[in-house]
């Protein structure tokens, strides 16, 4: 038996681990300190209502003959893809039922698609960015090439026509930066992806944090319908981190090599998925319907206020920042140029709260550092009071 070699190049733990495991040792070390949690993605309020009351009648129609559901169908039901079909379509953007699968989360569509593609393929991938995308292709040994990101691009990189890249990453609105593309922006990654023969795998995760006039799909751009699978989640929006549901788009002109990507995801997630369980999408869907879209909105305007409690602390600070604005994340420059795993431990000696160190995100990242707006009022309150007591 011979092991996987490529592990070998990954960093030892996942970044979120590796955050987990030092706020662990240093509460171990310090009982009785009130540490506050403002480092992995993951939301604070209580589902919508409407969700849960969704789940629970589905739980009862599980006590019933005609009710029970056994194995659902590998897309996902139809009644959740259809209510998919119809959230894009409320903003004007045309995908069919038929080209939705639904999963039990963005994070294992995104490393599992690339089960449909053969090593050699170069992927491009911008830095800073949500970890996931390097580490399932490194765990596969395919080639990286980084796209950075950085302050006079906004963090916002463009494609450059030297580069021949094969699937490529987007993240809009980025994570850890905040960063949002604009049409042109995006338009630009559609065109060099056509005129290379790309794929390009756009992650939407954040896309109901936009306020701005800003593209909330990559099928508001002309052509990507022939070189983008979309991926997005229910965890961001209606809060379904733990209950665990998503979905991908894959649009019928998606053929490469004479095969329809879809029927070979379709094949793959056969082979190795069952499908997320049917109460989950029971309450994914009623976070689609008109209750549920303003429960959401309800919730993700709390966490704005989050965001800009934090972005009103760093900005009396005179600490440089971006996002916030169409992303739960705060992307900050670490003060008196620490680096960010020295930020990291000091922001949790000196205030006990706890973010996430930049250069988790890629090298780009370096000196720089993430909170999110995902915890209570209460608590950013209380954070932003220590940092700006430590820190003026
Ligand atoms: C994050 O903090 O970046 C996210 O919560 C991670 C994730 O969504 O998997």
């Amino acid at each position: 038996m011979k092991l996987n070699q490529f592990y070998n190049d990954l960093k030892d733990s996942y970044l979120f681990h590796t955050v987990a495991v030092r706020t662990a040792e240093y509460a171990a070390k310090n009982p009785g300190k009130k540490i506050i949690k403002l480092g992995i993605g993951d939301v604070t309020l209580p589902l919508p209502a409407v969700c849960v009351k969704a789940m629970k009648a589905a739980c009862d129609e599980q006590l019933t003959k005609e009710g029970f559901v056994g194995y659902g169908p590998y897309e996902g039901f139809e009644f959740l893809r259809n209510a998919i079909s119809a959230y894009y379509g409320s903003r004007g953007t045309k995908i069919k039922a038929s080209e939705i699968f639904v999963s039990d989360g963005a994070k294992s569509d995104i490393g599992n698609i690339l089960d449909l593609f053969d090593r050699d393929n170069a992927v491009l991938v911008p830095d800073p960015v949500y970890p996931v995308y390097v580490d399932t292709n490194v765990m596969c040994g395919r080639k990286i090439i980084y796209a950075n990101g950085n302050e006079d691009n906004g963090f916002l990189p463009a494609p450059d026509p030297s580069v021949k890249a094969d699937l490529i990453y987007i993240c809009s609105p980025n994570n850890p930066t905040g960063a949002a593309y604009d049409k042109k922006g995006l338009e630009a990654w559609v065109k060099y992806a056509l005129d290379v023969g790309a794929l390009i795998l756009y992650d939407a995760a954040y896309e109901a944090f936009i306020t701005k006039d800003l593209p909330r799909s990559v099928y508001e751009i002309d052509g990507a319908r022939g070189c983008a699978i979309e991926f997005c989640s229910f965890s961001k929006n209606a809060g379904f981190t733990g209950e665990r549901c998503a979905w991908c788009v894959l649009p019928d002109e998606l053929v490469f090599e004479g095969k329809k990507l879809s029927s070979m995801w379709l094949r793959r997630q056969s082979t190795r998925y069952n499908g997320a369980p049917y109460v989950i999408q029971r309450g994914a869907a009623a976070a689609l319907t008109e209750e549920g879209l303003l429960q959401i909105k309800k919730n993700l305007d709390y966490y704005k206020e989050n965001a800009k409690i934090i972005g009103g602390c760093l900005d009396r600070l005179g600490i440089y920042y971006t996002g916030g604005v169409n992303s739960p994340y705060i992307w900050l420059k670490c003060p008196d140029g620490l680096g960010s795993w020295e930020f990291f431990d000091l922001l949790l000696d000196k205030c006990q709260v706890v973010g996430t160190p930049g250069e988790g995100f890629g090298e780009c990242g370096k000196g720089f550092f993430r909170l999110t707006s995902f915890g209570s009022h209460e608590n950013t309150l209380e954070a932003v009071g220590r940092i700006e007591e430590a820190f003026r």
